[in-house]
């Protein structure tokens, strides 16, 4: 990568202006994050900087951890007397009002400075209500759906004495087969950055000193999505113009929100672990993006550079990281013991150490910990009628209708138009409450959960029947899972693993036959095979449940299927031989009342897919925003049929090039039509682009109208192609989308704008900007639009 040491100077507006006017390229100037620049607050924080000793500064810049959560933790040290001694800087493991303020009481009255501790946890969709999981939450294209989840679990969390969340999770995500794509919101830069946004508002309400913000960690810096082969912690290798234009945009987005920390990632970037890197944590983040707040390396991010094979010892390492931007070690037990000793020795410049120090008391500061250290223990959790509502109502706009064709003699199967209708609900994610909870809870108590299986009871009484028909798990898996994950969590699973999936196959098939139609409740056990250290090869189902699907379908019953996934899952053969399939993810506590509104239509599905579902794995990574190749000519290459008559185009002979769903698919109990889009100015010069900032320079309008009998809400997305720029750009980009609600019939005009913000790339200077061209616009409701219009950018 370039340095780029010239190009961060901070360009006042008029400069910019200028630029613009003379058809240069425009670049944005970092705003002082208003939380943590005031006067008031850094003169406090110099205040006491200038009273602390070296070994109280290093102690700030160390988080430790009472268990071994998410990776090793050997260490034996004593903290409440490291407390006592102010050398604790961040606690994790320690959770609730009573733990929290013992721990506090021993750093606030015992220590010199009185310096409180700044509680960290994973709240990731929720803290004890848990919500849908951040995928699904993005297959509601609502970003104020997960502002709201981001108010609970801020709330929640701060009466446990947690004033600092380790979210949102903002990594671009385009191979599903890394397990924590169900930690993101998919593949897009766009609808990813409108989540960050959202999830960054909702925790720190744009005010971190009320006492129910909580501090973010926007996580996980940078890049870690694409790891090689979708194997988790893996390197990634990525050229600078697609990590700015696509990857890092997100981090930027929640930068400019106010993010008050970053946590960097585990992984290297073209051979830099970006625990160690200067140009991504210093270069990019302070200097670009004017980031103010701190950045905590992932948990022993710092020891494991050893491993990285960038330093032969921990004083190497440890300088690496922090000299490169990296105040915090997680975990890594390494800044508390090694920073005071390189000091004294003449090693690290204590400057940069202050520099570190600042930057954390700045966010203690802000939350307001040092007015208010500890917390008024509330009653005991519990998931009362109104978190519940929340709950539900929330997952109710995550599922996404993947199908629904109409059976002969039947119609439509959903939605469910059951009177006297019996209905076999079979498969291992009807009536488990562990692993339909999704991945990352660890505040969460399954205990919570109502499955599918209660709540289809509380509708249909005895007109339901009900067999598991298998495990989740079997064979080699099934043994070597079970022995990774021993000691307690398959105990919370009150799923009892069927001995033989043989037998219970043909009980399930059995039911089927006694019933009218059956549901099949399919996925993969988010406790086992989602989240962290959890990548797949084999996207399908877990187990036997493709089998036992298949002889389900075999009895002629119609079959409606509900997958229940933290990732896109290869669904080929159930969308060839399946009439209706509802993608429901891991909905949390409230799943089994969401998934039946939907499935009886008391909901109306309107998510839409934030990621592609390929056909076979082997197509992976799939997105929808691939760059063009020669080959075909002029077409657009995710498309290109396998039979097309030419032999050397870039597609399979074995499979299309296609996704079997694709990015921002979903379909509805209504239907909805879209008039031909049309733009407000239809050409405009390219100097009035590069000036217009965040203003747009035109407008794109469409009539979206439901032509079905029920009320729907329609995701209307905005798609753009750059066919003519210096540097090769996506086939198609999404940059705009609106949720509408439409009555039976009813018509509504929905307006995109479009400006230097959404029409900009990165040119090969790594310069944002805009050249004459001619933008391809479609408008529609999947990355399939169709309807069109276009806009010229004129010399
Ligand atoms: C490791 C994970 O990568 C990160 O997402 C998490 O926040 C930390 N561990 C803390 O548990």
């Amino acid at each position: 990568m370039k340095n780029t040491s010239v190009r961060s100077l901070r360009i006042l507006p008029s400069l910019l202006l200028l630029a613009g006017l003379a058809g240069l390229p425009a670049q944005t100037t970092p705003v002082p994050n208003p939380q943590l620049a005031s006067r008031e607050l850094n003169a406090r924080v110099e205040s006491l900087l200038k009273k602390m000793t070296l070994d109280e500064k290093a102690g700030q810049l160390a988080q430790y951890s009472v268990d071994n959560a998410t990776g090793p933790n050997d260490s034996k040290l004593n903290f409440d007397e490291m407390a006592a001694r102010g050398e604790v800087g961040s606690m994790q493991g320690i959770v609730g009002a009573e733990a929290t303020n013992r721990f506090q009481h021993i750093a606030v009255e015992k220590s010199r400075l009185h310096i409180p501790v700044l509680f960290a946890r994973d709240v990731i969709h929720g803290h004890r209500t848990i919500f849908p999981v951040p995928l699904a939450l993005a297959a509601s294209w609502d970003p104020s759906v997960a502002e709201t989840v981001a108010r609970y679990g801020a709330k929640e969390a701060r009466a446990d004495g947690i004033a600092w969340v380790f979210s949102p999770m903002v990594d671009i995500a385009r191979d599903p087969r890394w397990g924590r794509i169900v930690e993101s919101a998919g593949e897009d830069p766009y609808l990813g950055s409108a989540m960050a946004r959202a999830w960054v508002r909702g925790y720190q309400q744009d005010d971190l000193s009320r006492p129910d913000s909580v501090a973010v960690s926007v996580k996980h810096f940078a890049a870690y999505g694409a790891a090689i082969a979708g194997r988790d912690y893996n390197a990634v290798e990525m050229g600078e113009i697609t990590l700015r234009q696509v990857y890092l945009e997100p981090y930027r987005a929640a930068v400019e929100a106010g993010a008050a920390t970053l946590m960097s990632s585990f992984n290297s970037i073209n051979g830099i672990p970006v625990t160690a890197s200067p140009f991504l944590l210093t270069q990019i983040l302070r200097k670009e993006w004017g980031f103010d707040g701190f950045v905590v390396s992932d948990w022993a991010a710092i020891p494991e550079l050893r491993d990285h094979s960038i330093g032969a010892d921990d004083e190497t390492v440890v300088r690496k990281a922090l000299e490169a931007g990296v105040e915090m070690d997680m975990v890594g037990n390494l800044y508390g013991t090694v920073i005071a000793s390189q000091v004294r020795a003449g090693k690290i410049p204590e400057s940069v150490v202050d520099e570190a120090v600042r930057r954390i008391l700045r966010v203690k500061f802000a939350l307001g910990l040092f007015e208010r250290p500890y917390t008024e223990a509330g009653p005991a959790y519990d998931a009362t009628p109104e978190r519940r509502a929340a709950a539900r109502k929330v997952a109710g706009e995550t599922f996404v209708l993947l199908k629904n064709d109409p059976v002969e003699g039947v119609g439509a199967l959903l939605p469910l138009a059951v009177k006297a209708k019996k209905v076999a609900l079979i498969g291992p994610m009807a009536d488990s409450q562990r692993e339909v909870l999704g991945a990352w809870t660890v505040t969460g108590d399954p205990k919570y959960v109502v499955t599918l299986k209660s709540a289809l009871a509380e509708r249909l009484g005895d007109r339901l029947l009900y067999a598991p028909g298998c495990d989740f798990l079997s064979g080699a898996d099934a043994d070597i899972l079970r022995q990774l994950y021993s000691g307690g969590t398959d105990a919370a699973n009150n799923h009892a693993p069927a001995p033989d999936d043989a037998k219970s196959i043909a009980e399930a098939v059995e039911t089927a036959r006694k019933a009218d139609l059956a549901i099949l409740a399919l996925g993969e056990p988010t406790n086992w095979m989602e989240g962290e250290a959890a990548s797949r090869v084999h996207l399908g189902f877990t187990g036997a449940q493709e089998r036992l699907l298949e002889a389900v379908a075999a009895t002629g019953k119609p079959v409606i299927l509900v997958v229940l996934s933290g990732r896109p899952l290869e669904l080929k053969w159930a969308a060839a031989h399946v009439p209706a399939i509802l993608e429901a993810w891991s909905p949390g506590i409230e799943t089994g009342h969401a998934v039946a509104d939907a499935l009886f239509g008391d909901v109306n599905p309107s998510g839409k897919l934030p990621a592609s579902f390929p056909r076979a794995v082997g197509q992976e990574p799939l997105y929808y925003a691939q760059l063009p190749t020669g080959r075909p000519a002029h077409g657009d290459l995710t498309h290109l049929p396998r039979n097309n008559d030419e032999k050397y185009m870039s597609r399979y002979v074995d499979e299309e090039n296609s996704a079997l769903y694709p990015f921002g698919w979903g379909l509805s109990y209504t239907r909805f039509s879209y008039s031909r889009p049309a733009v407000s100015r239809n050409e405009v010069p390219v100097r009035e682009v590069l000036a217009s900032g965040h203003k747009p320079v035109t407008t794109v309008g469409v009539d979206v109208k439901n032509t079905g009998s029920v009320a729907g809400t329609e995701v209307v997305q905005l798609y753009i192609r750059n066919t003519a720029a210096s540097v090769e750009q996506p086939v198609r980009e999404l940059k705009g989308f609106a949720r509408v609600t439409l009555a039976p019939g009813e018509q509504k005009r929905v307006e995109f704008p479009l400006g230097f913000d959404e029409l900009n790339f990165y040119n090969a200077e790594i310069m944002r900007t805009v050249e004459p061209t001619t933008y391809k616009i479609w408008v529609g409701g999947s990355s399939l639009a169709t309807a069109e219009t276009s806009l010229q950018v004129v010399e």
